[in-house]
């Protein structure tokens, strides 16, 4: 795909008050709970850092990477860590903070992944929930904007690792070809 413009989509605005708002229900969720919330490398990352600087009920954080073997607009099902958490999960809440849950695979990796940790519960927030596409079965807890159709791209979210640093969420509109 080569990419012909970019059409805004969620304004910085419009991203602030979500991400306000879901801390708003972790804040309501966690108060006086052992939380950790962990950011799946990389395209959550500006989403993560804008929602724990709101989160106001002292978690621990981590960071995970996992990476996919494919094509880079529909997603394979082969999937690995390539850098896993550091910190012990055992007896603590555990959030997931993704970008992009789309078909899903790689939401049901983590999760399976980090169940065998002896968490104390296990949910998920991501960004943007791309529900109509999903084959994997995957519960998000705390979603942030519904997308049915399109390759989005800026706030932390790339193509071929391009415009991760927009501080809005764009629609990569490709060439005709
Ligand atoms: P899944 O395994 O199909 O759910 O894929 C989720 C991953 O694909 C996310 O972590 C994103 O990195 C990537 N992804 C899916 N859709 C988009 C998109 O529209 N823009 C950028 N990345 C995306
Ligand atoms: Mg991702």
């Amino acid at each position: 795909m080569k990419v012909e413009r970019l059409d805004m989509l969620f304004s910085a605005e419009e991203i602030d008050k979500r991400v306000t708002s879901i801390a708003e229900s972790i804040n309501t969720l966690y108060t006086g709970e052992p939380l950790v919330m962990i950011c799946v490398l990389k395209g959550a990352f500006m989403f993560f850092s804008d929602l724990v600087k709101k989160v106001t009920v002292g978690p621990e954080i981590d960071f995970v990477r996992v990476a996919s073997y494919g094509s880079q607009l529909a997603s394979s099902r082969t999937i690995s860590f390539t850098k896993d958490v550091e910190i012990s999960l055992a007896g603590k809440h555990v959030l997931l903070v993704e970008d992009v849950i789309d078909s899903g695979f790689t939401m049901e990796f983590l999760l399976r992944q980090m169940r065998a940790r002896g968490a104390k519960s296990l949910r998920v927030a991501t960004l943007v929930d791309k529900k109509e596409r999903r084959e994997a079965r995957v519960d998000v807890d705390f979603p942030g904007f519904s997308l049915s159709t399109g390759f989005i791209v800026g706030y932390g979210l790339d193509y071929a690792e391009r415009y991760r640093e927009l501080p809005a969420i764009y629609v990569a509109v490709p060439e005709e070809s």
